[in-house]
């Protein structure tokens, strides 16, 4: 008998390379043409898996991988989401397992529901004609930390019950780590940051109580005993990470896309449906999430390799969003594009807590934003793309210039901050 060692797709693929991060989807294609799922030996090694099949088909196992961080024999913190782990915080619901992802997600899903986002328009249309009203007379304005950024922070901040004072804060430090490269000192230094403030709102709020999710996670139970106060701060870390700069680029990639196309701008403003598959179009073409980690549990069987039990996989939603296998033509825009099974919101129990406000904010703001800037021309040669483009395809500095237009309120939002 012979004993038959399982062969192993091996491709040198260093995810936090100036080569990945120039290539991108050429690099994501060539790994997904050689083998789906395959071997790299960085970073102690990892599978990375790249079709539209396998990204989902491994996605939706739940039982055999975790998420969650855990500490090794030698007393390092392994695991997470993050390759290589990072050790400095934890975003939750991200970074847990069943059953305490159960407890974790209904405590923060009940605001980011279907029925929840759709009261809160009216509440995003305000905050974006308040901050368009603040760039507006400028003449020229960087997208992301000027429009994008600020209005899905502002709405964010308002459905916790943060100060919204604190929004340039929290957005500043978010969009740093991902404009910087790990290890470099600059991608992480942010964060404690953010974990600080957090920390000294949630302690302020249990003696001096307000309204919002951070209220009502203070008041909650998980069987039968309070939620700590470290637990509330990684919950509503994970909310703000996860928001901000995503639909900023989402929607600043679809803005340089529409750039003098008045054709489709002007059906994008008239026909609902149009917007409807538009939005997806854009999710499934931008993925603004590029890659996240998992680890196995158990031996996965996937596209024909077998990734043993306690090995590191990078599923990533781009490349699995750019699969020709699914997508015809996924290299260019099909605004009408259906059906459009993309994973730009990653897909099985991890699947994103803020995909109807993220959708909700896309097409209030990129509406607003085509009626009233309606000449914005992007400053193509002075675009900064993310420095770190592992896990988020995004711009550093998105410049646009416009003829200057009028505000529609009396005090924009940030004169009364
Ligand atoms: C276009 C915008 C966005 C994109 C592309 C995006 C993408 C994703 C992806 C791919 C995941 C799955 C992560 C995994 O597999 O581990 C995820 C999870 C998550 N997202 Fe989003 N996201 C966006 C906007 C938002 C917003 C606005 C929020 C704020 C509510 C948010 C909060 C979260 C949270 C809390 C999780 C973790 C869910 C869990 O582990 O149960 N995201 N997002």
């Amino acid at each position: 008998m012979t004993n038959e060692i399982p062969t192993r797709n091996e491709v040198d693929l260093d995810i936090h390379s100036p080569e990945y991060r120039d290539g991108t989807v050429a690099v994501e294609a060539e790994v997904r043409s050689k083998c789906p799922v395959a071997w790299t030996k960085h970073y102690d090694g990892h599978w990375v898996v790249t079709s539209h099949h396998g990204v989902g088909a491994g996605l939706r196992d739940r039982d055999r991988y975790s998420a969650a961080k855990t500490l090794d024999e030698n007393g390092r913190l392994t695991g997470g989401v993050t390759i290589p782990t990072a050790e400095t915080y934890r975003a939750l619901p991200n970074e847990s397992d069943p059953p305490e992802w159960d407890h974790y997600r209904k405590l923060v899903s009940r605001p980011f529901s279907p029925q929840s986002v759709e009261k809160l328009v009216p509440l995003i249309e305000k905050y974006t004609t308040e901050v368009i009203d603040h760039m507006i007379e400028l003449g020229e304005a960087d997208f992301v930390m000027q429009v994008g950024s600020p209005v899905t922070a502002l709405i964010t901040l308002d459905v916790i019950g943060l100060p919204l004072g604190d929004w340039r804060f929290y957005a500043e430090r978010i969009h740093q780590t991902f404009t910087g490269m790990p290890g470099d000192g600059s991608s992480e230094a942010g964060i404690p940051g953010i974990h600080k403030r957090l920390s000294e709102t949630i302690t302020e709020r249990r003696a001096n109580p307000g309204k919002g999710l951070l209220d009502d996670l203070i008041a909650s139970e998980i069987e039968g005993e309070p939620v700590t106060d470290d637990v509330i701060k990684d919950l509503l870390y994970d909310i703000l990470i996860g928001g901000f700069d995503t639909t900023a680029g989402l929607l600043a990639a679809s803005l340089k896309y529409l750039a003098g196309k008045t054709e489709v701008q002007k059906r994008l403003l008239e026909d609902d449906d149009f917007l409807r598959t538009a939005t997806e179009e854009f999710l499934r073409w931008v993925s603004p999430a590029v890659g996240l980690a998992k680890t196995a549990t158990q031996d996965i069987e996937l596209e024909g390799q077998t990734i043993p039990a306690g090995d590191r996989i990078w599923f990533m939603y781009r490349a699995a969003n750019w699969d020709p296998e699914e997508f015809e033509n996924p290299e260019t825009p099909d605004l009408e594009r259906t059906p459009n099974r993309h994973y730009a919101f990653g897909a099985g129990i991890h699947r994103c807590l803020g995909s109807n406000l993220a959708r909700a904010v896309f097409q209030t703001v990129l509406r607003q934003f085509l009626t009233r800037v309606p000449d914005y021309e992007v400053q193509e040669d002075q675009l900064q793309n993310y420095a770190y483009a592992a896990t988020n395809a995004g711009f550093a500095y998105f410049p646009i210039k416009y003829t200057p237009g009028k505000r529609l309120s009396e005090h924009p939002i940030f004169e009364t901050l």
